[in-house]
This record gives structure tokens, C-alpha cells and sequence, in this order.
């Protein structure tokens, strides 16, 4: 394998969608991400000639471009099986998967069938999973550069984007107001971790914002392997 910071283009590992956590056989406790922004990364970093390999969630989008690699996941627990096997592999790492924070705590025999409707209210425990993106910080190689995503209410974009940056420990955060999620568009405000700051004029079509950001990541990567050589 290659050292990583010897390659011409970053290898780039890119997680999009939603999780679904079972609750039984046949429900499960999920979010509204898309996978849209994730999708447009992956395809316009291909086109760029850049390795990508894309873990992709329960959605109907799939990339266009015929180089993008896809592994499918469904739960948190898998999309940090497949990140723990694919990191060591990448250059930049893009975490804009919407991961649960929370799943059911299930009898794994509950899973293979369907709960009954009963008489009175239910409820259903939940148990933390794994914040994925800290744990790819914590293994990270020399070189890595990891970038994480926040969705946010606006009055606190900032101040939380900073605030996760820190807590996981990663290279650049892209925070976005909560309506960006579903939505074909995205307005966002970059956080790296020199302090800089960058965002981007108003509302941006998903497609357009892709190329915006893949150029920053890769400026920054390539400024923190070779800082002398990089302009
Ligand atoms: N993330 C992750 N593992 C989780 C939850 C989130 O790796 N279990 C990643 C997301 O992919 C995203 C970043 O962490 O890149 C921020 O996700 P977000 O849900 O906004 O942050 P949380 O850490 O869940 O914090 P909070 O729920 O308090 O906003």
C-alpha cells in the first residue's frame, strides 16, 4: 500500500444516509437524511479521478459515477464495522451520515418477529451507540484528515460546530441549519481547526456544494501533508 500523503489525489471515504435501527422485524427507528450530499460527493470527487469509496445507508440514491465503490450499511453498529475495515485506506474521510445516537435495546429474538399490539401505552428502551466519528479520530492515522458534519438550529451553528470539532477531535466541521436535511440545497458554515472560517454565499444547490467543499478539504490535506510544498 502506498504511504498515506505520497498520492497525487486523496483517497477519499465517504459515509451518506440515514441509520435504521431495528425495533422488531420489520420497524426500526430512523431519521430523514437523504444521503444526497454524500452521494454528490462521491460522484464529483470520482470525476475528478480521486479513489472513492462510499458507505452508504437505507436510501434509494446511489452514485452515478461507475468508479465509486459503495458498501451498503443499515445500522450504526454496521457503518462502524465497515469505516473500522475501510480507514486505514483513506486520505480524507467525509462523515455526513446521519448516525443514531441512540438505538433500541432489543432481545435479539424480538428482531426475527413482530411485536403485537397490546392494551396500554409501550415503551421502548434506548442505549447509546458508539460515536463513530471520534472513534475514527482516535485511530486516525498520520496525514488522515477527518472532516464531520453538524446539523444544527441556526441561533447555535457556530458555537456547537466549535464545540464538536473539539469533542471529536477532527480536522474541519461542515455545519448546516437543520432545514438543509431533505432538502436539494445547503447553506454551510466550514469550522477547521486553525480557527478558519468559510461559508458559503446563501443557498447552494447539494450538486454545487460538493465541488466547493471537496476543493477545501483537499487544499487543507494537502497543506498538512506537505506543508512546505503547498500553496
Ligand atoms: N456521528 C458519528 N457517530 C454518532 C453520531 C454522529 O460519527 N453516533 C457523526 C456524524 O456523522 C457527524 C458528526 O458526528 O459527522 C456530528 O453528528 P451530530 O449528530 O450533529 O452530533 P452528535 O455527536 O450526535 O451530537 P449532538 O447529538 O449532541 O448534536
Amino acid at each position: 500500500m502506498t504511504p498515506t500523503g505520497l498520492h497525487d489525489a486523496p483517497r477519499l471515504l465517504i459515509t451518506a444516509g440515514p441509520t435504521h435501527e431495528p425495533i422488531d422485524a420489520v420497524r426500526f427507528i430512523g431519521n430523514r437524511s437523504s444521503g444526497r450530499l454524500g452521494v454528490a460527493l462521491a460522484d464529483e470527487a470520482s470525476r475528478r479521478g480521486w479513489p472513492v469509496r462510499l458507505l452508504l445507508g437505507p436510501t434509494h440514491l446511489q452514485p452515478e459515477h461507475p468508479r465509486v465503490v459503495v458498501d451498503r450499511y443499515r445500522t450504526a453498529s454496521d457503518l462502524g464495522v465497515l469505516l473500522a475495515m475501510a480507514q486505514s485506506e483513506c486520505d480524507i474521510l467525509i462523515m455526513a451520515a446521519a448516525v443514531a445516537d441512540y438505538r433500541p435495546r432489543v432481545d435479539p429474538g424480538q428482531l426475527g418477529t413482530k411485536l403485537k399490539r397490546e392494551a396500554g401505552t409501550r415503551s421502548i428502551e434506548l442505549e447509546p451507540t458508539e460515536d463513530l466519528l471520534a472513534a475514527c479520530s482516535g485511530r486516525r492515522a498520520p496525514g488522515q484528515y477527518l472532516v464531520g458534519f453538524a446539523l444544527e438550529p441556526r441561533e447555535r451553528l457556530r458555537s456547537s460546530a466549535e464545540e464538536k470539532l473539539r469533542r471529536k477531535s477532527i480536522d474541519l466541521i461542515v455545519a448546516n441549519p437543520l432545514e438543509t436535511m431533505e432538502s436539494g440545497e445547503i447553506e454551510a458554515t466550514l469550522v477547521a481547526r486553525d480557527g478558519t472560517v468559510a461559508t458559503t454565499d446563501g443557498l447552494m444547490p447539494k450538486s454545487r456544494f460538493a465541488p466547493w467543499l471537496l476543493d477545501r478539504a483537499a487544499a487543507a490535506w494537502s497543506r498538512a501533508v506537505s506543508p512546505a510544498t503547498a500553496d
